[in-house]
């Protein structure tokens, strides 16, 4: 049996309490299993998983896409508004407890707006701007903000977590009842005092384009035609970004559509990442050091 890491949720039966420890007080359960994102990198592959995609679900299908931000994987367990726990992703079924190290994070809201039950989930990251600055101040610096990003939420002192500004983009939220549409789970958790990405497109052949454009004023809204547009002014926007992504993930906008299309045992079939194309760059290996494993 495991342990509560802190005060048990009441939550109703079907919606897992994740904050069970499993082998010692820092790997818990996650309550929703974190599964991962299938990938394309052609725009030919993602006009077919489009059409496939839709034609399964009538024509009457929504897709939000978001940028793909290239940080540390989060999922923020919250109880009658109050943050109970924040995992890492760690193998989807378990993950490591960085509670204390997220707190730290301004972006972070402690509490919500709201008294509600919910897992949301997101990536944390560090802006471009800041990473050169921290970095410089590291015994060993980091290769990358994403590393140095997951190294922070993994550091054993709190305080040395703080120092370093992480941000955070909230992606996915998990409600109880659940949302009908993944849109409107990402209004209510900008309305609970989240921070979400607002470079972020909708696009169908049967919604109404002029609630959603009201709803979310800084979102590309268009057609299935559209997603190509998108596509090509994020990769071009990439460069100038104050933080790094490395695609787009495309995400069926409605829950009961996403159910019965269902997943593998390895992602869902509701969402896809289309990948950029890594930027290019020279590596001189200087030494190799041969270890012996913990193992042998
Ligand atoms: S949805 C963990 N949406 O990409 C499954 N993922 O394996 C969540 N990521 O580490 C998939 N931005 O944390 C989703 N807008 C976004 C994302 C996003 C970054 C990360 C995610 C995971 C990786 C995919």
């Amino acid at each position: 049996m495991g342990v509560p890491c802190c005060r048990q949720p009441k939550l109703t039966p079907g919606f897992p309490n994740p904050c069970m420890a499993i082998r010692h007080t820092m790997e818990r359960a996650h309550s929703v299993p974190v599964l991962s994102l299938d990938k394309l990198y052609q725009p030919e592959e993602l006009g077919r998983w489009l059409k496939k995609t839709s034609e399964y679900a009538g024509n009457k299908v929504g897709f939000t896409v978001e940028e793909k931000i290239d940080g540390a994987s989060i999922v923020l367990y919250y109880d009658g508004g109050e943050l109970l726990c924040a995992l890492t992703r760690g193998n989807g079924l378990v993950g490591n407890d960085v509670t204390a190290n997220v707190k730290t994070i301004g972006a972070v809201p402690l509490r919500l707006s709201e008294d509600v039950t919910l897992a949301a989930r997101g990536e944390i990251f560090l802006p471009l701007g800041r990473f050169a600055a921290v970095n410089a101040g590291m015994e060993e610096p980091y290769a990358n903000p994403r590393n140095l990003a997951a190294g922070t939420l993994r550091r054993v002192k709190s305080s040395e977590a703080a120092a370093v500004p992480l941000d955070i983009f909230v992606y996915e939220g998990f409600f109880d009842p659940p949302a009908a549409t993944h849109r409107e789970a990402l209004e209510r958790l900008e309305a609970l005092g989240f921070r979400l990405n607002p470079s972020a497109g909708w696009f169908s052949e049967a919604g109404d384009r002029d609630a959603v454009r009201r709803a979310h004023p800084s979102w590309t809204v268009g057609g299935l035609a559209d997603i190509g547009g998108f596509l090509a002014a994020e990769r071009a926007r990439r460069a100038g970004l104050d933080y790094e992504i490395d695609g787009i993930v495309v995400k069926v906008d409605e829950l009961a559509v996403r159910e019965r299309l269902g997943a593998t045992g390895h992602h869902p079939r509701w969402e896809i990442a289309y990948k950029f194309e890594s930027p290019e760059g020279v590596t001189t290996v200087t030494a190799i050091e041969v270890q012996v494993g913990r193992t042998g």
